[in-house]
């Protein structure tokens, strides 16, 4: 008879009820794969009495998820709750310093805990995967630490909140407004409890970092990420960069350069007919560069209970198999610090603005961006019925700290009116 590896799974929402019901529905098939039965011994959640639609009545039940991690009757301690502290860090931790396994979809936890974690993880030989935390379904962070582990890998690329990618599809073939589809995706179910963390990028970000701490071999840096949100992202902006030939993404790029490690998560322009370009909806795509293999392309759910489970399950199988691996893909304390690059790429930049309709006014902007250093490619200014004239402006490759400075020389001109919109073009 072989040995079960038993499971307390902390979390009964979308994602941990959606474990529960698969390893209840498939024991055999997931038994035979993993070589061994996963039997989840406990769980826990805020709320005993929620209907789950999933049975829970043969496992035991703990009200705190910090007593379920101490327990020593589970070998492997599911972390489904969320959050980057608070219960789900003090129970990982827990289960840790009994050297329990750790599963975890905990993207928030680890972007920001992930170097100590890790850490503990290592010295106590127990295994802590996160599968389930980058790209929902997609085994993105397989293909990095297994597929990929024979590569220099050269750039992380990639749509990686579905939320976002949702509100930006929707707008350009709906033709509505950021308000009206922030209010669809919030009625869908769709956004984070906190919605800055997916519209502001921060959901995205702590996913990237992970997967750069991985690629690059590096100590996990999201405080480190320049990070933009769409909330300032306007139907007109679909409209422009869909007239020249881009769509709007919420990118993630991580990649080395000459000083340090760049990382950033911002709406960019990318082009309409490039993979990232035709992703639609709620989908993700992961982009993976290495020097062997050249270009990998993952596509596929971002989230939800099904893509979600799948992932965490994934992980559950690997560890009944006593397939060990490092938690970032090397061991914890091998991992380098990396300097935020001050070299960002050059890009060339789609600029919007607002100009007072008065002589002159053109030429005072074309100083100010000359001025800089940056270099206008294209220029065009919409009709108009007030004294406001809408002016879009392509600009050549630039390095962003140029661009910065423009844009920090606007106003003297006195003729911009609000804040331009100023987007990457990233050609890909
Ligand atoms: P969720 O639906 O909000 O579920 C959270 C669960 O945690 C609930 O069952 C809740 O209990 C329980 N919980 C919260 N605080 C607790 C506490 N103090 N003690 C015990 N239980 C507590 O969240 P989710 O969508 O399943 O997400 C879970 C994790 O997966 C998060 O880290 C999330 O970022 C990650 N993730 C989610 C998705 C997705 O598509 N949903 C995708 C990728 C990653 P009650 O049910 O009693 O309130
Ligand atoms: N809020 C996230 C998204 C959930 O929209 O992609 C999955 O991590």
């Amino acid at each position: 008879m072989t040995t079960p590896l038993r499971l307390g799974i902390a979390g009964l929402g979308t994602v941990g009820a959606e474990v529960v019901r698969i390893l209840a529905r498939s024991p055999d098939m997931i038994g035979a794969r993993a070589g061994r039965p996963l039997q989840v011994v406990a769980v826990s959640a805020r709320s005993r009495d929620k209907d789950r639609g999933v049975d829970l009545s043969p496992y035991d039940w703990e009200d705190d998820p910090v007593a379920l991690a101490r327990r020593t009757d589970i070998d492997v301690f599911v972390e489904l709750m969320g959050g980057s502290d608070g219960p789900a860090k003090a129970a990982t931790e827990a289960a840790l310093e009994r050297g329990a396994h750790i599963v975890t979809a905990n993207k928030a936890m680890l972007a920001h805990h992930g170097q100590a974690l890790a850490e503990a993880a290592e010295a106590k030989s127990a295994v802590l995967r996160f599968e389930a935390a980058v790209a929902g379904g997609i085994p993105v962070v397989k293909a990095l630490t297994e597929g990929l582990a024979g590569n220099e890998i050269t750039r992380v690329m990639g749509v990686m909140n579905g939320t976002c990618n949702y509100i930006l599809t929707r707008m350009e073939t709906a033709g509505l407004p950021y308000e009206t589809v922030f209010q669809e995706a919030n009625a869908l179910g769709y956004l984070e409890a906190d919605p800055s963390l997916d519209v502001g990028g921060i959901d995205a970000g702590h996913k990237l970092s992970l997967l750069a701490s991985i690629a690059f071999g590096t100590r996990v840096a999201f405080d480190q990420m320049q990070l933009e949100g769409i909330e300032r992202i306007s139907i007109e902006d679909i409209r422009q960069a869909a007239d020249m030939g881009y769509r709007i993404k919420l990118l993630g790029v991580a990649q080395r350069t000459a000083d340090g490690l760049e990382q950033r998560m911002m709406p960019c322009l990318v082009p309409a007919s490039s993979p990232l370009g035709q992703l639609e909806g709620g989908t993700n795509m992961v982009v993976l560069e290495g020097d062997a293999v050249g270009q990998i392309v993952l596509r596929g759910a971002g989230a939800g209970a099904g893509p979600t489970a799948s992932a965490v399950l994934s992980d559950l199988i690997d560890v009944a198999r006593e397939f060990r691996l490092p938690v970032f893909g090397q061991a914890a304390q091998t991992l380098a610090d990396a300097p935020p690059s001050q070299s960002a790429t050059p890009a060339p930049y789609y600029l919007r603005m607002s100009l007072q309709d008065k002589p002159g006014a053109l030429a005072s902007v074309a100083a100010a961006l000359g001025n800089a250093g940056v270099s206008i490619n294209r220029m065009r200014q919409y009709s108009h019925d007030d004294n406001a004239a809408p002016v879009l402006i392509v600009t050549h490759a630039c390095a962003r700290s140029d661009l910065d400075a423009a844009l920090q020389a606007l106003p003297d001109t006195g003729v911009v009116e609000g804040d331009p919109v100023a987007l990457r073009i990233e050609e890909i």
